[in-house]
This record gives structure tokens, sequence and C-alpha cells, in this order.
């Protein structure tokens, strides 16, 4: 099939790339012009296992082509995903200026047949319908500028009655395993009033549904869910704030854990063992971030006010989560007293391990409050200190190494389960650092084997 993805970003280039790995005509429309021409050089922009792979097989293959130009894009696919960003605004709504640009851009080249359009990105609920409007004010734009061509005789454009649907696909992929997790998704979310729009969807989706591309190929076939199209943006929304909350929670059993004795990761290995609670998103620690958790429980948050309700639990998930932040800070002025002409080194500086994105990371909230308070902070991140990446880094020095890092701290904090963190060598670390203190933000790391190097080792909930 012929497909159209609008935003190349960590979910739209992952999209573009495995619908063209499992054989569809992909074009990818970005804007940014830099970006496209590294993509055409067949080149990621971002960090992700296993995509440059898939980006150049599909290239080879010219089953994947990178333009800028949208009109290109929209006359190509007959299945156009929107994938621009949709991030927070301060108020924690949902900034929809690019699905905006998007959809009338969308409108506004339409030419003949049938198209279905379908948001990828995380949307508030009703934005299909708005998309919808948004794509005929397009339209009613182009035709006005078509009859007034008419009007001084220039040459037309044969624009002919175009028809399209709206679908709502979002989007569950994880960074740092977004290639795996396209072609083993554990559903896939349909939302639209067209009949004609959820059977080429379908079609699309065909060889993904039945694990042809999948790592157990012997699994049954991917669940689909169909539903309506505000349904679908609900689930996404839900799906988010049910993990954030899950870790929020973890981390409120954790602190109580720190007061009353217990050790969280006993704890939840006993309560995920209950069938209905199970295992995942129950790691305790300095608390969720990236670009989608905050966002869109924010969201959430905004649009049920918008209806009259106020939504407790969710407030209650962000809170705890900023708290769980600044509790790392805490724990190091408890280990170190004063702070001020202090050396703190941060493991880790993305929001987890393999991916580059530091999109709302919580080491970005410590370098804040740790510098505010005078320490100097250090950082090594196994991608940032290589990529030479600094957007969105001040106030800490990026290091080459883990023992470029431990020189001269007084303590290590453990911020990104990096695996490779597991295999430093912490005697080293220890030997070039002022006072051997780590505190380990994921609990990630060998508590016997660092305390038996002479480190104070202090642990959330445990
Ligand atoms: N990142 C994730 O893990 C993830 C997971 C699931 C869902 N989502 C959702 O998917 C959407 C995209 O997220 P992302 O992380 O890929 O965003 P991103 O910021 O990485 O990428 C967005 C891309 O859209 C491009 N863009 C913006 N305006 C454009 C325009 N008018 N025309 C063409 N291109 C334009 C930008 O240049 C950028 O490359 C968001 O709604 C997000 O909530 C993200």
């Amino acid at each position: 099939m012929k497909v159209c993805v609008i935003g190349t970003g960590y979910v739209g280039l992952v999209t573009g790339a495995c619908l063209a790995h499992v054989g569809h005509e992909v074009i990818c429309i970005d804007n940014n012009e830099a970006k496209v021409k590294l993509m055409q050089s067949g080149q990621s922009p971002i960090h992700e296992p296993g995509l440059p792979e898939i980006l150049q097989t599909a290239i080879a293959n010219h089953k994947i082509l990178f333009s800028t130009n949208l009109a290109e894009g929209i006359n190509h696919g007959e299945v156009i995903f929107i994938a621009v960003g949709t991030p927070a605004l301060t108020d924690g709504q949902s900034d929809t200026r690019y699905v905006e640009a998007v959809a009338k851009g969308i409108g506004a080249n339409l030419k003949s047949g049938y198209k279905v359009i379908v948001n990828k990105s995380t949307v508030p609920i009703g934005s299909g319908d708005w998309v919808r409007m948004l794509i005929l004010d397009g339209m009613a734009e182009n035709s006005d500028s078509i009859k007034s061509d008419q009007e001084n005789n220039l040459e037309l454009n044969p624009g002919l009655n175009p028809e399209f649907d709206i679908v709502s696909n979002p989007e569950f992929l994880r960074e740092g395993s977004a290639v795996h997790d396209t072609f083993n998704p554990d559903r896939i979310v349909l939302g639209s009033s067209s009949a004609k729009a959820i059977e080429l969807m379908q079609n699309l989706y065909s060889s993904i549904r039945d694990r042809q591309f999948a790592s157990d190929p012997n699994l049954a076939p991917v669940p689909v869910v169909v539903t309506d199209l505000n349904s679908a943006e609900m689930i996404k929304y839900a799906a988010n704030a049910f993990l954030a909350v899950k870790i929020s929670f973890i981390n409120e059993i954790a602190n109580i854990c720190d007061r009353v004795g217990g050790d969280v990761k006993e704890v939840a290995s006993g309560i995920g063992l209950d069938s209905r609670i199970g295992q995942k998103f129950l790691n305790a620690g300095i608390g969720w971030g990236g670009s989608c958790f905050g966002k869109d429980v924010s969201a959430l948050i905004h649009t049920a006010a918008d209806y009259g309700y106020q939504t407790e639990i969710l407030k209650a998930c962000i809170n705890v989560n900023t708290q769980q932040r600044l509790l790392i800070v805490e724990k190091l002025q408890q280990a170190l007293k004063i702070l001020k002409g202090k050396t703190i080194g941060l493991l880790g500086l993305t929001f987890k391990p393999d991916t580059d994105d530091l999109r709302d990371a919580p080491a970005l909230t410590l370098i804040d409050q740790l510098s505010r308070l005078g320490a100097k902070v250090k950082a090594y991140d196994p991608i940032v200190s290589q990529s030479g990446m600094r957007d969105g880094l001040s106030n800490v020095s990026v290091e080459t190494d883990a023992e470029r890092l431990a020189d001269g701290c007084d303590a290590l904090v453990l911020v990104t389960e990096w695996q490779q963190f597991r295999e430093l060598d912490y005697g080293k670390m220890s030997s070039l650092m002022n006072q051997n203190v780590i505190i380990d933000g994921r609990n990630f790391l060998d508590r016997e084997a660092l305390e038996a190097l002479g480190y104070k080792y202090v642990g959330i909930g445990c």
C-alpha cells in the first residue's frame, strides 16, 4: 500500500521505516530540512536500536523516501499518518498547533480519490472530529483559491472530489525498543466511524497482526481493537495514565518502606506475583520522565477539568513524581549534609536507557536543583556523552567516561539504568572519588558488591 507519514520523530520515523520493511511504499514528510537530508543519506536522526538497519534496507529496496514536500506526500499516500509532536503547554493542555497545521495542509492538498487520514499523534479526545473539520477548512480554502484562479483565467489545478475518512490509531511503542514494539505490539487500536477506513487499516497492518515480523511468529495474532474515534483516543491517554500511576504508587510504597523498614523490591515482587497486579512497572526509583507520561497525564487532567471533573488520582500521580525526583536531593543532603561546594556525578542523563531522548528527563530536574544548592554537577551518559548533543543541558559538565565522571566526586547518583552501568569498574572509580557515596536512583546496582568496595549505598525504599 502507499503510505505517507507526516512528522519523522520517534514515532513517525519508526512507523514509516517499519511499514516500509513489511513491504509498503512509504514517503516520510518532515518540515525540518536538515533532518530530511540526514534521512535521505540513510542516517537516523534519533538513537533507536535496530532502526538504522531497517532504514537502510528500506532505502536500498526503494520502499521509503523522505521529503519536505507535503503535497508530494499527500498525493502519494492512500493512508496518511499524522505523527507530529503534541507537547504540553505551560497550563498542561496539549499543544496541538502542529497537528492543526498538518491537517489544514492535508485539506489544501487533497485532490481526487479516497484517502484515510490517521491520527497517530497522541491528541486530546475529540481530535478526530476536529481534524476532519480542519481538513474540510483546508479544502474549502483551496477551492476558494481555485475559484479565484478561474475568475482570473489562470491555469487550473484539476482538483476533483476528494473523499477521506479519519482513523485514530494511537501508538504504544516505547523509546529504546520502538522497532521491536512496532513488530510485536500488544494490540492495535483502530478508532473510526468508517468501515471502509477500518478495512484499509486492517490490510495495512495484516502482516504485523499475523506476526510475520514478530520475534515469535507462533504467537496468536495481535488483538485488533476496533472502536469509535473518542474511545481510541481515550485508550491512549488511559494507558499512559495507568502506567504513570502504577509507578507513582510503588514509589509511594518505597517512601513508606524507607520510614518503617522493608525492602520495596521484595514488596514489588510479592505483590506483582498477583496476576491482577503483574510485575511490570513496579520498579521504585527516581520516578518517570520522558516526552509522554507527564504531558499525557497533564492533558487528561486538563480535558477532564474542561468537562467539570477533577482528577484526584492523576493529580496525585504527578505530585508524587515531582517529589520523587527531589527525594534524590534529600538523600544526598542526608549523606553529605551541605551540598554547596560538593561535586555530584550523575550516571545517565536520558529519561531511560537505549534512547537519546532528554525530554522531561529526571536528570534535568536534578541538575537544576543541585546547581541551585551550589553543587557542581558532572554527568556521564553512554549516548549523550558520545553524540556531542548538548541541547537543553546547562550547569552540567558532560564527561566522556565513567572514570572521568567519578574523578573528584563526593557522590554518584545512578539516574538511568543503562545496562553497562552494572559493569563499570566501581573499585577504580571509588579510588578517584572524594567520598564514596552512591545513590541508586533505580535500585539497579548490586548493593553488597558496592558496600564491599567501601561505598555508602543508598537505594529507594530498600
Ligand atoms: N515518543 C514516544 O515514545 C511516543 C510514543 C507514543 C506516542 N507518541 C506520540 O506521537 C507523537 C509524536 O511524538 P514524537 O516523540 O515522535 O515527536 P517528535 O518531536 O520526536 O517528532 C515530531 C516530528 O514532527 C515534525 N513536524 C512538526 N511539524 C511538522 C509539520 N508541520 N510538517 C511536517 N513535520 C512536522 C518535527 O520536525 C519532528 O521531526 C506525539 O503526539 C507523541 O505524544 C510518542
